[in-house]
């Protein structure tokens, strides 16, 4: 069954004045060609829990969660209150340090198993690129070996444009689950490489996602370590959401070193590395880390207060628990329906994608079955994995499952 197009007269009309404003009107990823063009609204307007509201007035279910801070919700009392106590009793931005670092230091050496020293940044990007210099201080070699999505920084990110290639040619990838892969970089360049950088769980860039095999992130760990590099977990999206203690906590698996960000503070900016603490004092003095944002403590204090209520009231729990079931609906819609979509993922993060043919169909059916999605107020990415939040009501759920249900029936109607 079809809906009618949303009304984005708003959003199309401030985006075409951005054009003239912003280079691109808005942002890399949150640029109209990234969801359906015509069809996704390009500016919001406010949010409240797991919904959000765009410049038309338009209300969606919410399963973008901003790209992944939203781990309670939108508008969270509790946080924004301590956040405005903050600015109006104590005051944020100083010459010199507030007392905010020890306290969510110390939260991080008792929930998170690597870490016995922190620095905290500003952004995911700050934190990553911040690990692999003090890797890269440590074992006084040079080559990175990646997997996985790490920022927009020089060294890693995917549009070159602007780089000298001596910032990037020393980085080299592999793919998720290949420790075979990762064995043939190690042969050839292990000797000059001082750090292997993985996301825990498997999150490529608008491909399935994948848990690790058996062995797998154990494998990477012993092969960074057998050439004497250091082995990063990059827990910007698992850290806090997977588990409170982010993927090294779930699978088991310890890492050297460590860096968190989006989910850990509800949506105020802040980034983290943490990890062994032999590692970590490269910061003392060869490896200079400052900026004149990095201590504002604004993100500190939204951090701790997320913690907090994080702990109290068994948020991950809930989540893992509302997006078992989620998922299990969804995984029996495909089949029911069969038209070549798939969810992979696992409980907090899901994404449906469509199997690859070699007519290129499944292009055209993920854009009908995304437009139907959007069209029904369900917010979710055609080429990134969607999330479950806290506040996602049981009624939202239960709504979204039927509204896949429908854009399924659709793309089946149509190929
Ligand atoms: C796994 C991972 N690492 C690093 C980053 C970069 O973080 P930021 O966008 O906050 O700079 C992201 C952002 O999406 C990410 O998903």
């Amino acid at each position: 069954m079809n809906v009618q197009k949303l009304t984005l007269t708003n959003s199309i009309q401030e985006f075409e004045h951005a054009k003239s404003l912003i280079p691109g009107g808005v942002l890399g990823i949150r640029r109209p060609y990234n969801f359906v063009e015509g069809e996704y609204p390009v500016f919001f307007d406010s949010g409240k829990g797991g919904r959000v509201t765009d410049i038309d007035g338009n209300e969606y279910i919410d399963y973008l969660c901003a790209y992944g801070p939203m781990i309670i919700g939108n508008r969270e009392e509790e946080i924004d209150d301590a956040v405005i106590h903050q600015i109006r009793e104590k005051g944020f931005c100083f010459s010199l340090t507030q007392r905010y670092q020890n306290q969510l230091a110390q939260k991080f050496n008792e929930l998170i198993p690597c870490a016995e020293m922190s620095l905290f940044v500003c952004t995911g990007s700050d934190a990553t690129t911040t690990a692999i210099r003090l890797a890269r201080s440590y074992t006084g070699k040079t080559k990175i070996i990646r997997c996985g999505y790490h920022g927009w920084h020089d060294w890693c990110v995917e549009v070159k444009g602007g780089i000298p290639k001596k910032l990037y040619e020393d980085v080299f990838e592999f793919h998720y689950n290949d420790l075979e892969g990762l064995k043939a970089l190690l042969n050839e360049h292990g000797d000059d490489t001082a750090a292997v950088i993985i996301t825990p769980f498997g999150h490529p860039l608008a491909e399935e996602m994948q848990e690790p095999q058996k062995g797998f992130l154990e494998g990477v760990k012993e092969l960074a370590h057998h050439y004497k590099a250091v082995c990063i977990f990059d827990e910007i999206r698992s850290g806090f959401r997977i588990s409170m203690g982010g993927a090294q906590k779930y699978y088991g698996v310890t890492p050297d070193l460590a860096v968190f960000g989006k989910a850990m503070a509800n949506g105020y900016a802040i980034g983290a590395i943490t990890g062994k603490a032999e590692i970590m004092r490269r910061g003392e003095s060869d490896v200079f880390i400052s900026s004149t944002f990095f201590p504002n403590s604004l993100s500190y204090v939204a951090a701790l207060k997320t913690i907090e209520i994080l702990e109290r009231d068994h948020v991950l729990e809930a989540i893992w628990e509302k997006g078992t079931s989620f998922n299990s609906k969804i995984k029996a819609l495909l089949e029911k329906h069969n038209t070549g979509a798939r969810l992979t993922g696992i409980a907090p993060m899901m994404f449906i994608t469509f199997d690859k043919d070699p007519a290129k169909q499944y292009k055209a059916k993920r854009t009908d079955f995304y437009t139907q999605l959007i069209r029904r107020k369900v917010f979710l990415q055609p080429y990134h994995h969607g999330y479950i939040c806290y506040r996602h009501t049981q009624e939202d759920l239960d709504y979204t499952i039927k509204a896949i249900e429908e854009a399924l029936v659709f793309v089946k109607e149509n190929y």
